[in-house]
């Protein structure tokens, strides 16, 4: 089995941004549906989508898709999957289910209707009444949508904004992977100043560094993958080295990392060593109101506090502050995420450009405004 199709699934509102990723590492005939994005790919292609996607979630394995409106269906189409090929009689495989708009709609009943057949097409091969389930984590997905179930095997194992690097959290830190589209989704490149005022634990200008240097994001965890029967380990290992190899260590950054709180600073640095890329962020602790800023055609790319923990007053004034900022930066680009209602009107101007996406279950939008283009020396 060399084939596969695969499913790099994304944040709502943030799939265009993995399909950019996908088109740049070289991959065609891509399917993209809400949080989904279809891979015509190879087994190889685990490797590479879990070291090098900075903005998917999860990579899955479609092991196979069909219509089902009865249990016995789904117990014969789970059962007709070749689970040895995928599958060692010690492995540790974990069955979860979802069901919208399906006749099949009790979910705990497909979960065990599918471990049924699984453990009844295992037994074709290995010889036990009973599987001990004392190796490796394999998690396959039952999922079903408009009475059509899809079969999945998750090869990422732990979301895959779980980089590594982010030991320690201050406050309401930014999932990884949104940090990353958002600086994707902006106009900074690796040659021009990056700042955020609101550093927190330091995801924005970490994920932007690595970026600017060119470091894989998967580079520092593991992969449920790396222990899967099928997966050839030499292919990780190489694809590994290729990414190693391809670190621009060279590379010359100005990254600003602020905050008003001391341990934010000191927990953004304390992240950034884990990467071996203090060098490249300049961090310090300052209230946004006295911050300096070199007025050089700069992103900012920061997310404000939204008053969860501060109240709405002081999150108007922050806002406000912002917005004076960017009048004063008059050559720099702004790009905000907020989900704060009033956040344009205390920002004092209406976005260029505006996109919503959630930020975990919390409705955002990511305010753009832009600067005029880099004066070329
Ligand atoms: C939503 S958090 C940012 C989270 C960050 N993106 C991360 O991934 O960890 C907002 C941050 O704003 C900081 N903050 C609050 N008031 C500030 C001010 N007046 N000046 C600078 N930073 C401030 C807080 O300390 C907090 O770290």
């Amino acid at each position: 089995m060399d084939k596969v199709k695969l499913i790099a699934t994304t944040n709502f509102g943030l799939e265009a941004v993995t399909k950019r990723e996908l088109i740049e590492l070289g991959y065609e005939n891509l399917k993209v549906t809400d949080g989904k994005i279809e891979i015509e790919g190879s087994l190889k292609d685990i490797a590479v989508l879990n070291l090098r996607l900075r903005t998917a979630e999860r990579i899955l394995i479609l092991v196979d898709r069909f219509p089902a409106t009865t249990f016995e269906e789904l117990f014969d189409k789970v059962y007709d999957i070749d689970w040895t090929y995928f599958l060692r009689e010690d492995d540790n495989f974990i069955i979860e289910g979802r069901s919208r708009k399906s006749k099949l709609f009790s979910i705990s009943d497909c979960q065990r209707i599918t471990e049924k057949a699984i453990i009844e097409k295992l037994r074709t091969k290995y010889n036990v009444s009973w599987f001990e389930k004392s190796g490796p984590r394999v998690r396959i997905e039952v999922s079903l949508l408009n009475d059509v179930a899809e079969i999945t095997i998750d090869t990422s194992g732990d979301g895959l904004h779980k980089r590594g690097y982010r030991e320690v959290n201050y406050k309401a830190p930014l999932s990884e992977t949104i940090a990353a589209s958002l600086i994707l989704l902006s106009y900074w490149n690796e040659d021009r100043i990056l700042a955020d005022p609101f550093c927190g634990s330091g995801t924005i200008p970490i994920e932007a560094a690595m970026i600017g240097k060119n470091v894989a994001p998967g580079l520092m965890r593991k992969f449920d993958f790396e222990k899967f029967a099928f997966i050839d380990p030499d292919e990780f290992k190489e694809e590994k080295k290729k990414c190693y190899q391809e670190i621009d260590y060279n590379k010359k950054l100005s990254i600003i990392a602020s905050d008003i709180s001391h341990k934010a600073i000191e927990i953004a640095r304390m992240n950034s060593e884990i990467l071996g890329l203090e060098e490249d962020i300049s961090f310090f602790q300052k209230d946004i109101r006295e911050l300096d800023l070199p007025n050089d055609y700069g992103v900012l790319i920061t997310n404000p506090p939204y008053g969860e923990r501060i109240g709405k007053k002081d999150v108007d004034e922050l806002n406000r502050e912002l917005g004076k900022l960017y009048k004063y930066l008059d050559t720099w680009s702004f790009y905000i995420i907020s989900a704060n209602e009033k956040f344009e009107k205390n920002f004092g101007k209406k976005a260029d450009r505006n996109r919503k996406l959630y930020n975990g279950r919390l409705r955002s939008y990511y305010y753009q405004y832009f600067g005029p283009k880099p004066y070329k020396k």
